[in-house]
């Protein structure tokens, strides 16, 4: 692949079509972290209003560390999946204590708070601090799996690895952020399941569009 050619093709791409969303107005990262952990398990319609909802009752990481556990969990009725939300005032709790309310902008640092796993690491690194770290979820290794006719499967822990690798063989070292989130939106709204290959800004880049197997990739076993 010719990274430079490819980064700004999809960059491009990224700033004219990428969905007007509200994290994606904030640097803060705290904001981001909230909202990576929300849109974990939820899709982005549902998670908007909450996020909103979230950051005008909490709006510093002050605010959530020393909120009462069950008022926090009022504001997580209907997200599901209550311990995220634990986890996340643990973690804050952790950053207002340990770390003067900054948080740590290594991946090594991060990664040992409550809460931050790495999917989150890298997304908080590289959307608010621009530091150029992987963030790979399900979404990132359908696109990267296509891309790179990556025929691991991807229900194997192990093979997380392979794509976290190939995502620091390309990204794009001038704006990581947008290179994660435009990767994200990608998967989101064209390398979809069933792909919309003729929209794709970086189609005459992916291996699997040139076989014509993108519909079989990726490769997932079991669940
Ligand atoms: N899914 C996970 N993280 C996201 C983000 N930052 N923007 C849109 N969708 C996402």
């Amino acid at each position: 692949i010719q990274k430079k050619e490819f980064n700004e093709l999809l960059l491009a791409w990224y700033h004219r079509e990428k969905r007007d969303l509200p994290w994606r107005h904030t640097s803060n990262p705290y904001y981001i972290w909230i909202s990576e952990v929300m849109l974990q398990q939820t899709r982005v319609d549902t998670v908007i209003p909450y996020y909103e909802r979230f950051i005008s009752s909490f709006p510093t990481m002050e605010c959530l560390a020393d909120a009462e556990e069950e008022h926090v969990l009022k504001h997580w009725e209907g997200l599901g999946y209550y311990s995220r939300v634990r986890n996340l005032q643990a973690g804050v709790k952790e950053v207002v204590e340990n770390y003067g309310s900054v948080i740590p902008q290594t991946r090594s640092e991060i990664l040992n708070l409550k809460g931050i796993g790495p999917y989150t690491a890298g997304a908080v690194l590289s959307i608010a601090y621009g530091v150029p770290e992987h963030a790979v979820d399900g979404n990132v290794m359908r696109v990267f799996s296509r891309l790179f006719l990556i025929e691991e499967d991807i229900a194997l822990p192990k093979t997380k690895k392979i794509f976290e690798q190939r995502v620091m063989e390309v990204i794009d070292e001038t704006d990581p952020s947008s290179f994660n989130q435009a990767i994200m939106e990608l998967g989101a709204t064209i390398c979809t399941p069933k792909p919309r290959c003729l929209l794709c800004p970086v189609r005459e880049f992916c291996d699997a569009f040139e076989e014509g197997v993108q519909e079989s990739l990726p490769i997932k076993t079991k669940k």
